[in-house]
């Protein structure tokens, strides 16, 4: 692991500076891609096993910052292990993703237990401890949770969708009910995101991967609200653990939710084009994204020229390099070396 540096770029990046060369960290950076990631996971019988192993999961956290120059840690966990922990079953078959028992009605949305959850995320608290101690102390440790609508989203659905329809459905059939699920999953993501920074996690990331698929009032109803939710109610608790909001295809949209929220930096998807992100975004606070995972795997010269121009167009004012997605298991390691050797000498 690289020496620290005086004072780590990527929380001067997330309090606003401008920070030449950009801080780097790359979503999804730990997994399948790595070698030594598939010798892991090859010791335990599923992924959700591992996220509940504290010191594997350790491991694993650390093993991309062994090879690359990151400036950031993220723990090794998954959004959906919320849903779990509130009771619900959730398996992670091989080669399909996840797959969870749905909650469609009233019956199975009260068989969720908010107590457990403090019990079932133990092991993930652990884990953060586990990193912080092995990190050096200038390397932040981001902990994370999925926002209420994608974590909702796969717990009606019961899978991962297209289109989130058996979600947005029964929205829009039982707006009741389904706001007493987001409201279940404000107050555990609340709870969950405070574990993780008493913990030691002192960046958080909410992640709102499905944000593309709501209208208009929708956005507004079941992710901004109950991201300012949590946001409000973390930071109350926990001032001064800066918070980025990523809100994945929300297009034009993430302008509102990064006024509306409070979130103290934005997480930019691959469709948002940098002319936009730069006017309307990250004139308002930091911002984070956005090359396209699939141009991590392609690698060539035209890695090289989409990640100088995405520097161009966001290199003069607060940035966060990082990717649009989670890098892809097929993703060559000497791509993703070459990608953080090329910002850092920028
Ligand atoms: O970024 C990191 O390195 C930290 C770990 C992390 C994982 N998932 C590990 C993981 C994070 C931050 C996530 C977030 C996550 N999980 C999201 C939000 C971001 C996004 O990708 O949109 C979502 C929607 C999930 C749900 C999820 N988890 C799916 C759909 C899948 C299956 C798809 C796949 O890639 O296999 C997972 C599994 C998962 N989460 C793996 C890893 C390393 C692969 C599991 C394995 O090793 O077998």
């Amino acid at each position: 692991m690289r020496a620290p540096s005086k004072e780590n770029s990527f929380l001067r990046a997330l309090s606003g500076q401008t920070v030449k060369p950009p801080p780097i960290w790359l979503m999804r950076q730990a997994g399948r891609y790595l070698p030594e990631y598939r010798e892991v996971r090859a010791k335990v019988p599923s992924f959700l096993d591992l996220c509940r192993m504290p010191e594997l999961a350790a491991e694993a956290t650390l093993q991309p910052l062994r090879r690359f120059d990151l400036d950031a840690a993220i723990v090794f966990s998954d959004i959906l292990v919320v849903p779990y922990a509130l009771g619900q079953k959730v398996e992670f078959v091989e080669g399909e993703g996840p797959k969870l028992e749905p909650v469609r009605d009233w019956d199975g949305l009260k068989r969720l237990q908010l107590d457990g959850l403090a019990e079932e995320a133990a092991p993930v608290y652990e884990t953060v401890e586990r990193v912080v101690a092995a990190l050096p102390e200038n390397v932040p440790l981001i902990g994370f949770c999925g926002a209420p609508w994608t974590v909702a989203a796969y717990m009606v659905e019961g899978a991962g969708s297209k289109d989130q329809a058996a979600a947005r459905t029964l929205a829009y059939r039982q707006p009741e009910l389904y706001q007493a699920l987001i409201n279940l999953l404000v107050e555990s993501s609340v709870r969950y995101l405070e574990g993780q920074v008493k913990a030691g996690a002192r960046v958080l990331q909410i992640f709102d991967s499905w944000a593309g698929s709501l209208a208009e009032d929708e956005f507004q109803r079941w992710c901004v609200d109950p991201t300012w939710r949590i946001v409000t109610a973390v930071k109350a608790a926990a001032p001064g653990v800066p918070i980025i909001g990523f809100p994945r295809g929300a297009g034009p949209k993430a302008e509102h939710y990064a006024r509306a929220t409070h979130v103290d930096a934005l997480g930019c998807g691959t469709s948002l084009p940098l002319g936009y992100i730069r006017s309307h975004l990250q004139s308002l606070l930091p911002v984070q994204g956005n090359l396209d995972p699939l141009l991590l795997v392609a690698g060539g010269a035209e890695l090289d020229r989409r990640v100088d121009q995405i520097l161009a167009m966001l290199g003069d004012g607060p940035f966060v390099f990082n990717l649009g997605h989670g890098i892809q298991p097929d993703t060559p390691v000497e791509h993703v070396a070459r990608l953080v050797a090329r910002v850092k000498k920028s």
